[in-house]
This record gives structure tokens, C-alpha cells and sequence, in this order.
């Protein structure tokens, strides 16, 4: 079976950036040209950026996002952006259950679900993240956990998770320069994708995340379910981001 679905390279700029650094680096990678291989680019940054984003990158090929959204639609929820506030920016995605949410912020894989839902109900796509832990991994239970953290988003049904991207991020590869082999990486992509499948959803895209660079990226791609990246540390950097969707 051949697969069909379009590789994705996302960049996730974290808590980085302002606006004269962002004008730089959207400037570059608007004027960079489209990849030869059609792989689609996107970048998810800061809510205050959003706009900055939507101005710069409007037109281009090049997609925006945030980087969370709120679960609930509207209300006295003191810091929370709903997805009707980020569709007034037209983002076209959002990062929800990043394990720096997870870890830092207490998310728990029901909430990250309901963000899920919460940014399809607004038309914007999530990037669901799932990734274990270095001790989880060493205990062998890295399809495990990702079975758990999945287990409340494959709950919303096919239909809905056609309309997902899923992001496999291990703890101990991001932003450690301790990347994933490509077998490591697709044993646990070709776990998420029978899940997927026997959710009635396979054909979604599968992104890897974890210290991608353009000098692993290739062999990463190479795999039969790693659809694209997820890249943090080296989405700063116009040259580093456009070399790996090249
Ligand atoms: P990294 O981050 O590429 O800097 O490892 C990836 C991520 O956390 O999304």
C-alpha cells in the first residue's frame, strides 16, 4: 500500500522570540522556496505572535498555529485563548498535549482530549503530542503509555480523528540532541498507526519530535509511518527549518 499522505514539517518556537527576531525569521521562510518533495510547512507560535504570523505568513504556503487551546469555548477562565479566539487569527492548527503541558501544566490525557475536541469543534486541526518518558522507556513501556494517552482522544471517534494530526515526541529526545533512531521512532509510529487503524482513522499523518535537525530528518522521513516533524530548537533558525522540510 502506498502512502499517500502529504509530509508535514511543523515548527513549535515554544516561549522564544519577539517581534523584531519573528519578522526575520517569517520574512525567510516565506521567501524560501517550496519544497521540491511538496512536504507542507507550518509554525505554531506564541499567542501574543499570532497576528504577527497571520500578516506575515498570509498567502504563502506556509500554515500557522498556536501552540494550546483551551478546552472550554468561552468564559471566566483567566489566561485560557479558546479556538473561536485563534480562528479571528486563522490558525489552521493546534499543538495540544505537548509534554512540556503535560509535565509542567498537569494536563492529564482526558483534558488533552477535550482540547482536541474543543479545536475541531472550531475547524482547527490538533496536533495531538503522545510521548514517554526516558524511565518509561527503560521499563518497556513506551507503546504503553502512548496507548493511554491516546485511549481518551480515539474515544472521540473516527470522524473526528480523521481530522487529527498525531505528533510521537519521547520526553528524552526533546531538545536533549538525543534524537530517536528511525526504528526506534517507527516501532512506536507503527503502534500509534495500528491504534489509528483499528480507530478507523489510519490514514492521519504520524509526526516525529525530538531534536530534529536536517541532519537527521532524511533518514527519519525515510520510515514508512513518520509523516513529518514536529521540530522545536531547530525551527528557530529559518536555514536549519527550511533544510529539514527540503
Ligand atoms: P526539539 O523540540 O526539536 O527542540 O527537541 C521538539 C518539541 O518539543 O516539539
Amino acid at each position: 500500500m502506498s502512502n499517500t499522505r502529504t509530509r508535514l514539517v511543523m515548527g513549535n518556537w515554544k516561549m522564544h522570540g519577539n517581534l523584531g527576531q519573528n519578522a526575520k525569521l517569517l520574512a525567510s521562510l516565506r521567501a524560501a522556496p517550496r519544497s521540491a518533495s511538496g512536504t507542507l510547512m507550518a509554525v505554531c507560535v506564541p499567542f501574543p505572535y499570532l497576528a504577527q504570523a497571520a500578516e506575515a505568513l498570509k498567502g504563502s504556503a506556509i500554515s500557522w498555529g498556536a501552540q494550546d487551546v483551551s478546552a472550554q469555548a468561552q468564559g471566566a477562565f483567566t489566561g485560557e485563548v479558546s479556538g473561536a479566539m485563534l480562528v479571528d487569527f486563522s490558525c489552521r492548527w493546534a499543538l495540544v498535549g505537548h509534554s512540556e503541558r503535560r509535565s509542567l501544566h498537569g494536563e492529564t490525557d482526558q483534558l488533552v482530549a477535550d482540547k482536541a475536541k474543543a479545536a475541531l469543534a472550531c475547524g482547527i486541526t490538533p496536533v495531538v503530542c503522545v510521548g514517554e518518558s526516558l524511565a518509561e522507556r527503560d521499563a518497556g513501556q513506551a507503546v504503553a503509555v502512548i496507548t493511554r494517552q491516546l485511549a481518551p482522544v480515539l474515544a472521540l471517534g473516527a470522524e473526528a480523528v480523521k481530522k487529527m494530526v498525531v505528533a510521537y515526541e519521547p520526553v528524552w529526545a526533546i531538545g536533549t540532541g538525543r534524537t530517536a533512531s528511525p526504528e526506534q521512532a517507527q516501532e512506536v509510529h507503527a503502534a500509534i498507526r495500528a491504534a489509528l487503524v483499528a480507530a478507523g482513522a489510519g490514514n492521519i499523518q504520524i509526526l516525529y519530535g525530538g531534536s530534529v535537525k536536517a541532519s537527521n530528518a532524511a533518514s527519519l522521513f525515510a520510515m514508512p509511518d513518520i509523516d513529518g516533524a514536529l521540530v522545536g530548537g531547530a525551527s528557530l533558525v529559518a536555514e536549519d527549518f527550511i533544510a529539514i522540510a527540503a
